[in-house]
């Protein structure tokens, strides 16, 4: 019996454990969310579907300015520059799927995709220069 409640709590512990690894898990369903509607988007972009294009940058908008910045514990000026440029790039785009302009859809779309990597390069530069020195 012993044995037993040990098992069952160290099960318990676990299960917290993993329910308390901070933002990683939501970051993570977010990101794999917004790859897939990126990339949904491009079909749509390539193939001038106003409507889909509309539907698809809609959804990427959807995503908040505040929760953006709360994925990183202390968002810095550039890390909040890249969210806001990500949320305007989803915005110009639905308005030139609004106005049937293909050209411009194209061009924010690039804008959308240049937020995304810069935001990953700046994420990735101050991971190495966060690494603690002993
Ligand atoms: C403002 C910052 C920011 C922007 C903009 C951004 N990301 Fe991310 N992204 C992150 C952070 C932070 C992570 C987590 C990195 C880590 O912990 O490894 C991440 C992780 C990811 C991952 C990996 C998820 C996993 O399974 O681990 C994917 C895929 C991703 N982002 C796609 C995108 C796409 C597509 C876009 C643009 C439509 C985008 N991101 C825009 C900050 C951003």
């Amino acid at each position: 019996m012993r044995q037993r409640l040990g098992l069952a709590s160290c099960a318990v512990i676990l299960l917290a454990a993993t329910g308390d690894a901070g933002q990683g898990p939501t970051l993570r369903a977010v990101m794999r969310d917004k790859l897939t509607t990126a990339q949904t988007l491009l079909g749509a972009v390539v193939r001038h579907d106003f409507s889909q294009m509309e539907l698809f940058a809609r959804q990427l908008e959807r995503i908040p300015y505040a929760e953006v910045v709360s994925w990183q514990a202390a968002a810095d000026r550039d890390y909040v520059e890249h969210a806001v440029a990500l949320l305007g790039a989803a915005r110009n785009l639905r308005e030139a799927a609004a106005a049937r302009n293909g050209d411009a859809a194209v061009r924010e779309y690039s804008a959308l995709v240049t937020a995304c990597t810069g935001c990953h390069s700046h994420v990735r530069k101050m991971r190495t220069i966060s690494v603690p020195i002993r």
